[in-house]
This record gives C-alpha cells, sequence and structure tokens, in this order.
C-alpha cells in the first residue's frame, strides 16, 4: 500500500484503516487525541487506496480503542477498518459496524429536551438512517444529521 512509502508498520498499537480522505484529523478529534498524550502517532493523508481512490491512515502505537471511540469513529466513518498490531503482526482486523442506539456520547440539540434539563438523563440516540446518517433523540425525536454530529464533535 502506498502508506507503507510514507511511514513504516508499528510495532505494537492500532490502525485506522481506509478512513474517507481528509477525515485522519476529525477522528483524532473523536479519540480525544491532541498529541501531547505520548503516543507515537502518524496520520497518512490522501494516499491512494484501490477501494476507495483516496484515502487516509491512522496508525498509534501502544492504544487500544475503547468500544465509544470505535462507536464515534463508526457514526462519522463507517468505511473505516481497525487493525490490532502485536509483535509487527495485524491479529485482529474489525470491521466496524454503526451502533443502533448511541448513549452518552451527544447532545440533544432542544435546550427544553429532558436530556438537558434534568441531571439524571443521560443522553440517548437512535440511529434511523445510517447512509447520509440520520439519528434522532430518544427523548423528543429531535434530529441530527451527520453533519451535525461532526460540528458537535468538533466543538463547533
Ligand atoms: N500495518 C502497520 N504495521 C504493522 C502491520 C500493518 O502499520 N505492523 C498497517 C498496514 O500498513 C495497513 C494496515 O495496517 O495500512 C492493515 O495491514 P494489512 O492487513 O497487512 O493490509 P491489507 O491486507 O492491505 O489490509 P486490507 O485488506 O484491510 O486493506
Ligand atoms: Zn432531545
Amino acid at each position: 500500500m502506498e502508506g507503507e512509502l510514507i511511514v513504516r508498520k508499528i510495532r505494537e498499537g492500532t490502525v485506522i484503516d481506509h478512513i474517507p480522505r481528509g477525515k485522519a484529523l476529525l477522528l483524532l478529534r473523536l479519540m480525544g487525541i491532541k498529541g501531547d498524550e505520548g503516543y507515537r502517532l502518524a496520520v497518512v493523508s490522501n494516499v491512494e487506496s484501490k477501494k476507495m481512490g483516496k484515502k487516509d491512515i491512522i496508525k498509534v502505537e501502544g492504544k487500544e480503542l475503547k468500544g465509544e471511540e470505535v462507536d464515534l469513529i463508526a457514526l462519522v466513518a463507517p468505511t473505516v477498518t481497525i487493525n490490532i498490531v502485536r509483535n509487527f503482526e495485524v491479529v485482529e482486523k474489525r470491521k466496524i459496524s454503526v451502533p443502533k442506539i448511541v448513549r452518552g456520547l451527544l447532545k440533544c440539540p432542544n435546550t427544553s429536551c429532558v436530556s438537558n434539563n434534568d441531571p439524571e438523563a443521560v443522553s440517548e440516540f437512535s440511529v434511523r438512517r445510517e447512509s447520509p446518517l440520520l439519528i434522532s433523540c430518544s427523548y423528543c425525536e429531535s434530529r441530527l444529521s451527520g453533519e451535525d454530529v461532526v460540528k458537535q464533535l468538533s466543538g463547533d
């Protein structure tokens, strides 16, 4: 693969492959990686892919992704493959799937929604459509598009 011409293989960690081009930095934000955590990190953007034309790749040494990080990635970039690498070998290839329910990760846009007013309430959205993404609040039915989700997660 072209990416290997730019960045060598890693010993231990996670390779997030088949990221739609231009979305690598967004995914890093979703994972809360700012670059000062001490992970050895490689971001490869706009490399050739047989399947996708152009793609991005992220390699993080020494990090395994948490379940909710995988869910967020699945929402905004369902094409990605997550490769777990140990001792230079890919030991697991996880084709991710869009979750049916997303709990506690996103905020309802409706300020009078119970999820924004009851401190005990945990936000919850159900996925209505995967592509293009459409999710709705389980409390008040307010809807979020993929673009809304990306905006919210990018802190805009
Ligand atoms: N990789 C890496 N370090 C390793 C092993 C793999 O950085 N020690 C990277 C590869 O460069 C590639 C991704 O992890 O970007 C997946 O590796 P592999 O499964 O070997 O590649 P493919 O078979 O091409 O993957 P796919 O079929 O998912 O396209
Ligand atoms: Zn709501």
